[in-house]
């Protein structure tokens, strides 16, 4: 079997806890999935049989995979009524102020899945959480390029469907690119899950208090959203944009090395990873495949995004504090030659990550020992004292 892994409790987390599912070492850049490593899953498996790994802990056997697949497609379709959520937003409401509305809204749908001490209804839940993530992010990506929405068609897999609700229109059939689907199910797989982050601890934190799955998800897309964490991958196009050209990029190394200028290298650093994030590897490899299928021979933001790791590589600043490129610095180039707007990326990272924050919460949930999280605190404020009269106040 599998080596026993110890969580570190040096580790400061808000919400620190014991599990099964994703296995990091931030020192020297590995991550597990259920044990397996994230290269073997993402070169071998498809998004949908690492989303059965992370919820059930076992690779799929064939019976198991098509059953969950097709339990899946069954669930793609939203409520007609869904509809009515998306005519309420403006047209140029950032898409991830549109999830957070629509997915926390599904709560207000699918009464028969919110009693979280049923099996049957956390199952139904989960399955809908993740069969119906890409509708929705497809709706609101239709919905901010006023093109209407597209109906999922089973007949395609999970990722080919979701390039198809995105970029199929009425007047012409829409033929999905298997390489382009196989590189953005990839891209899935490495956002799939990544231990205590941020947004998981969040989903974690509300669901220990009881709140049905989707009001838990729709917290933790709220929390995805910042620049800090999922929100990194749209700043990081933004800040190549920005640089523009390789000559710039020392003039931004020294911001980033400013103490006194706010300024990150987006895309760089990480709170576990001291090294190179693996998932960063891949997803630079993905995007010179898709680079190349598309025919797009130098793209100059991914000259400059090569070159700005170079050197930052070499910096003692960069080397000092074991800053490397993290996830978010590729993807945005790579989903932007695609054909998403950068307003979309954090949409793509919360779709994929679902999988993840339902599975963490199913874990939490299931532990008979599980209790509401409340994460202490070191006071630091006024010691005891009396009230003073508004007329003796200074
Ligand atoms: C994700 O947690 C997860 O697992 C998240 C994630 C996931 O899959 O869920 O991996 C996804 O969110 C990846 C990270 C995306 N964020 C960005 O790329 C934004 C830019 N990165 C920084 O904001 C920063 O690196 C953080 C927020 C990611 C981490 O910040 P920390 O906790 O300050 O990082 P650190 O403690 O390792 O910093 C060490 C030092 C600090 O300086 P000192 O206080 O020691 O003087 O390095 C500095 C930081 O100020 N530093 C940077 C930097 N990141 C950290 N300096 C310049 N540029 C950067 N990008």
């Amino acid at each position: 079997g599998s080596k026993m892994f110890t969580y570190d409790p040096g580790f400061t987390s808000t919400a620190s806890c014991e599990s099964k599912i994703t296995y990091i070492d931030g020192d020297e850049g590995v991550l597990l999935y259920r044990g397996y490593p994230i290269e073997q899953l993402a070169e071998n498996g498809n998004f949908l049989e690492t989303c059965y790994l992370l919820l059930y802990g076992e690779l799929p056997t064939a019976a198991q995979y098509e059953d969950f697949a097709s339990r899946v497609t069954r669930h793609t379709m939203v409520h007609e009524q869904m509809n009515r959520f998306f005519s309420g937003f403006r047209r140029d409401a950032h898409p991830m102020a549109v999830m957070v509305g629509t997915v926390g809204a599904l709560s207000a749908f699918y009464h028969d899945s919110l009693d979280i001490a049923d099996p049957f209804q956390r199952m139904v839940a989960s399955i809908r959480m993740i069969a119906k993530m890409p509708t929705i992010a497809a709706m609101a990506y239709k919905y901010s390029v006023g093109q209407p929405f597209v109906y999922p068609k089973n007949s395609l897999d999970y990722t080919a469907n979701f390039l198809q609700m995105c970029f199929s229109i009425p007047c012409e059939e829409y033929k999905v690119d298997p390489v382009l689907s196989r590189a953005l199910d990839r891209i899935f797989i490495l956002h799939a899950d990544h231990e205590q982050n941020a947004s998981t601890s969040t989903v974690r934190l509300a669901g220990s208090s009881g709140a049905n799955p989707f009001a838990c998800i729709a917290a933790g897309i709220a929390c995805l959203w910042g620049p800090a964490h999922g929100g990194a991958n749209e700043a990081a196009l933004a800040m190549l944009q920005e640089i523009g050209s390789v000559e710039r990029i020392p003039e931004y190394i020294a911001k980033a090395k400013d103490k006194n200028d706010p300024f990150r290298l987006m895309g760089f650093g990480h709170r576990v990873y001291k090294n190179y994030d693996p998932r960063a590897k891949i997803m630079q490899k993905t995007c010179h495949e898709v680079l190349t299928t598309l025919g797009i021979k130098d793209d100059p933001l991914l000259d400059v995004a090569i070159e700005l790791e170079r050197i930052a590589l070499h910096d003692e600043y960069f080397i000092e504090k074991k800053l490397y490129p993290n996830i978010d610095f590729y993807s945005g180039i790579t989903l932007k030659a695609m054909g998403f707007p950068t307003s979309m990326f954090t949409v793509l990272f919360a779709l994929a990550r679902t999988v993840g924050w339902i599975a963490q919460w199913k874990e939490m949930i299931e532990d008979p020992s599980q209790k509401i999280g409340r994460p202490r605190q070191l006071y630091t404020g006024a010691t005891r004292r009396d009230y003073i009269a508004v007329e003796d106040r200074v």
